[in-house]
């Protein structure tokens, strides 16, 4: 079922294949192998290129026949300087690949990457990874998700192909088989959470975590209403007592030998699961609330990244949290002014019932590290804010401790995912203040994604980072390297967090 992947050190004419993917660098115009494909195409390379269609500008792509060669097809794409080409456009080079095979019936493909693309730092390994991750996670589509594959869906490849010059062939395979593994996890990711609000549920969200456990040996714990209520998780039960829904607080956990690695640390992933947010009674605005479905995002991600973790090393002790709440307004919903009381003791004044996303993960956050947790990494789509300020093309990121946001910057460039470091403003604390509780759940109008990671620091003591994902979440708007919907962002930074953490790193 799942793709071959193979790595070819032939030229690239000699390969058999359906369509042979060419990387036209805007930096370098005569690479080696271009006047031996050239004369098989009977001269079409410098045909286009005479008429100034073969600028390697990003992206930009043609199709050609190709007769007298292996492959039944060549693919130009353009993919800029090459000799800057990063982590980020290597991923993009794959999405691009299969948005513009879109439609095609196109199952054998093989992806020709030359020596000269990674002269911009990015080692042949790394290329090849991500490039089939970008390749498979491209492939999965939201459009397919509740009709057939229609007109523009991406090709159903089953044999991935690459093509170089040179290299130790057997390591490249195994680059690309984690590549695959990574993607296949991306995938799901965007999968899940662009599934819709009448078909994810919470309670649906714990049968899709329990799938995972079974399918890669986790343990699963999921909880309710009553057992929250129990234990204390007043801003947990705030937010999930509105819905006909139930809330489920849903844990995943690896079972390695040790609980902790050799470094003596547990990572936990906690991720907002609010598989839909109308505001709740401060309800939002009618205009694009249906991409609300997708505010579950967080916990899809987080997962997923422990299923594709443990599938990379099943020694990592890795702790999954995904708070799951639809937060709907009703009779039993908190209302503006409802004080409760958090997991860790503090009384929160509920002053907009559609800041909701930091109540979950506030008591989730307080309940990984009583469950042992020594790093801790957030995923939410939590303010507007950030998307405003940072855009879809960059997650906002806040720490409290340098050395572990070293550590998930580092990640995340590595997987070629923006990600910014913003500032947690000490002096914006005070406009959370309330004077009936420990705190408001909102500040004043401005800073929002800061006071949102203000709030959430009040849940946690170990060294903790929170990565504010609203605006790259998804997509309502595309390139040439991406599609609508779900991106599955920061999949692949958590899983090179949880990798390169444990030092268990490549
Ligand atoms: N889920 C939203 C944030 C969001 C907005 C995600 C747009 C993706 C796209 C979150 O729960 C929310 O409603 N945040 C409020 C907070 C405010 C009430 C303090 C916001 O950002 O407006
Ligand atoms: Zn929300
Ligand atoms: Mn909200």
């Amino acid at each position: 079922m799942s793709v071959r992947l193979n790595v070819d050190l032939r030229q690239p004419w000699e390969v058999e294949t359906d369509v042979l993917v060419l990387p036209i660098s805007s930096s370098e115009p005569q690479p080696g192998y271009f006047a031996g494909v050239d004369e098989r195409l009977g001269g079409g390379l410098e045909a286009l290129r005479a008429v100034g269609a073969l600028t390697g500008k990003p992206w930009s792509a043609a199709l050609l026949p190709a007769t007298g060669m292996g492959s039944r097809l060549v693919l130009l794409m353009g993919i800029g300087d090459a000799s800057v080409l990063d982590a980020q456009s290597a991923r993009r080079l794959g999405t691009a690949i299969v948005k513009r095979l879109g439609g095609l019936d196109v199952k054998r493909l093989a992806v020709h990457l030359p020596d000269g693309l990674t002269s911009g730092g990015l080692s042949q390994a790394s290329l090849v990874e991500l490039v089939v991750r970008g390749l498979i996670e491209g492939a999965d589509d939201a459009s397919t998700i509740y009709r057939d594959a229609g007109e523009g869906s991406p090709p159903r490849l089953d044999a991935i192909t690459f093509v170089v010059e040179s290299g130790d062939a057997s390591h490249l395979v195994r680059r690309a088989e984690r590549g695959r593994v990574i993607g296949e996890g991306g995938a799901r990711t965007r999968r899940l959470a662009h599934r819709a609000a009448n078909d994810v549920s919470p309670e649906v969200l714990a049968d899709e975590a329990s799938d995972l456990a079974r399918a890669h040996g986790l343990e699963l714990t999921v909880f309710g209403l009553e057992e929250a209520a129990e234990m204390g998780m007043g801003m947990f039960v705030a937010v999930g007592q509105g819905s006909t829904h139930p809330p489920r607080f849903i844990a995943l956990r690896s079972k390695p030998v040790a609980e902790t690695d050799a470094r003596g640390r547990l990572l936990a992933m906690v991720g907002k699961g609010v598989t839909f947010d109308s505001g709740g009674i401060s309800l939002k605005p009618p205009a694009n609330m249906g991409e609300m479905k997708t505010d579950k995002t967080g916990a899809c991600t987080v997962l997923n990244a422990l299923a594709t973790a443990v599938q990379l090393d099943p020694e990592l002790p890795l702790l999954a949290v995904a708070p799951a709440v639809e937060n709907m307004p009703g009779p039993h919903s908190t209302r503006p002014g409802d004080v409760v009381r958090a997991l860790n003791g503090k009384t929160v004044e509920i002053n907009n019932t559609d800041a909701e996303g930091r109540l979950i993960l506030g008591d989730a956050l307080t309940w990984a590290e009583r469950h042992g947790a020594t790093h801790v990494v957030d995923v939410a789509t939590l303010t507007g804010a950030m998307s405003r300020a940072l855009s879809r093309y960059m997650t906002g990121g806040f720490a409290t401790d340098d050395a572990w946001w070293a550590e998930v910057a580092a990640a995340a460039s590595r997987q070629g995912e923006p990600l910014w470091r913003m500032p947690i403003l000490e002096d914006l604390r005070a406009d959370m203040e309330s004077p009936f509780a420990d705190m408001s759940n909102i500040g004043s109008a401005e800073g929002g994604a800061i006071i949102a990671a203000l709030f959430l620091r009040e849940f946690v003591s170990k060294p903790w980072a929170h990565l504010d994902i609203a605006g790259t979440a998804f997509l309502s708007k595309t390139d040439a390297f991406s599609t609508k919907g779900s991106t599955g962002v920061m999949h692949a930074t958590l899983v090179e967090l949880a990798l390169g953490a444990s030092g268990s790193d490549r």
